[in-house]
């Protein structure tokens, strides 16, 4: 008797351990356990979970794109508990916000931005054989950066369905620059870069446009002054009245961190948050929960398509990583961020040594540069 209720319970425990389930450490990605992949009503109960965390509702007469959703949202979570049940990889998958969508709609709802014109992909192509510098001939950087605990960057945003990754890697390293030499932190604004320093506005831009832009204008307005409104894809007309008589952040220049070497990238970042440029389509990027990403995005500098901004580097049971903050919202990665291993290739994970700037700004006041 009590030997076969030991053996029930043994069975249990091995039950549970054998499906873990998959709380995201970010509490804006909604769990799961694997135990949910094999029962219909049990898929279509964490469906409804993830619409209502997302603000989804489907109405009667939305009934077939309901379950279109569904479809996308079911395979999406197998591909997810394939990858997570893999011994040996340094990241998970979960249900982030994007979780409903294929590859194809994904890079559709323009999510991304970067937008190399014809010279500057020239330009590239030109260094693109440059030897990388050897790690020998730069300086000895700190073994880990992370300017959020220093004071330097804002609250993740999100850029919603508009190409406007660029003003928002931008915003970010002009909100680091800025903090590092004046002592306080202000969110500056991506609608203000969208509307007004660009033709192009949702359709894409470059980060070094846009510090140029605010260079040449004098400085941007405050996050607060001119809220960002081109979530929904289309970017109004620039309010003049506000450019003109809100240049409260400025930035002395920007500089071009030299490209293809980690080395010269860690150097940056250690002395302040460095816009860079990354390849941002693969599907494990799309459904990315926590860890050191290492997947299967390319690494070929010619495929950049997103800006981001890469806020510190450190390491974490031996495997060396950058911190890179994206313009997602919370609901994706961890807390909206990403780690992304250091692997010492010359272009980096997802390209990431290929197109790296940061604004320049002489120091003022009680700068946060001195405590270390
Ligand atoms: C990263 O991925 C590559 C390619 O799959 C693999 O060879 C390498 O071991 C991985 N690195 C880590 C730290 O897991």
């Amino acid at each position: 008797m009590a030997s076969s209720v030991f053996r029930v319970l043994s069975l249990a425990i091995l039950a549970f351990a054998c499906s873990l389930p998959f709380a995201a450490g970010n509490s804006h990605i909604l769990g799961y356990s694997p135990s949910d992949l094999h029962s219909e009503p049990r898929l279509l109960s964490l469906f409804d979970s993830w619409n209502l965390k997302h603000g989804k509702h489907y109405t009667a007469s939305q009934r077939l794109e309901k379950h279109k959703r569904f479809q996308i949202f079911r395979q999406n979570l197998m591909r997810i508990e394939a990858h997570n049940s893999k011994e040996g990889s340094t990241f998970k998958l979960g249900l982030t916000r994007f979780a409903d969508l294929t590859r194809e709609e994904f890079m559709r709802s323009r999510r991304l931005g970067l937008k190399l014109p014809a010279h500057n992909l020239g330009s590239l192509r030109r260094t693109l054989h440059l030897h990388p510098k050897s790690a020998s001939s730069v300086p000895a950087v700190s073994d880990s950066v992370d300017w959020r605990v220093r004071g330097a960057v804002t609250e993740v945003k999100d850029q919603g369905m508009c190409g406007s990754c660029w003003a928002f890697s931008a915003s970010g390293a002009i909100e680091g620059a800025n903090a590092l030499a004046t002592g306080s932190l202000v969110s500056v604004s991506e609608e203000e870069l969208v509307t007004c320093s660009s033709a192009s506005g949702c359709d894409g831009g470059l980060m070094d446009d846009a510090f140029e832009w605010v260079i040449n204008n004098g400085g941007i307005a405050t996050e607060e002054a001119y809220p960002y409104r081109s979530y929904g894809g289309s970017s109004g007309a620039c309010n003049i009245e506000v450019e003109e008589n809100y240049k409260t952040v400025t930035i002395d220049g920007f500089a071009d961190v030299a490209p293809y070497s980690e080395q010269a990238l860690m150097e940056a970042v250690s002395k302040q948050p460095v816009s860079v440029a990354i390849e941002a389509s693969a599907m494990d990027l799309q459904l990315y929960a926590e860890g050191v990403y290492n997947g299967t995005c390319s690494s070929d500098p010619y495929d950049i398509n997103h800006g981001v901004l890469v806020v510190g580097y450190g390491s974490e049971k031996g495997v060396d990583y950058w911190i890179v903050k994206n313009s997602w919202g919370l609901s994706w990665g961890e807390g909206g961020y990403v780690r992304m291993i250091r692997n010492g290739s010359p272009f980096g994970i997802c390209a990431i040594h290929s197109l790296s700037s940061y604004p320049v700004k002489a120091a003022s006041g009680s700068s946060l540069v001195a405590e270390s």
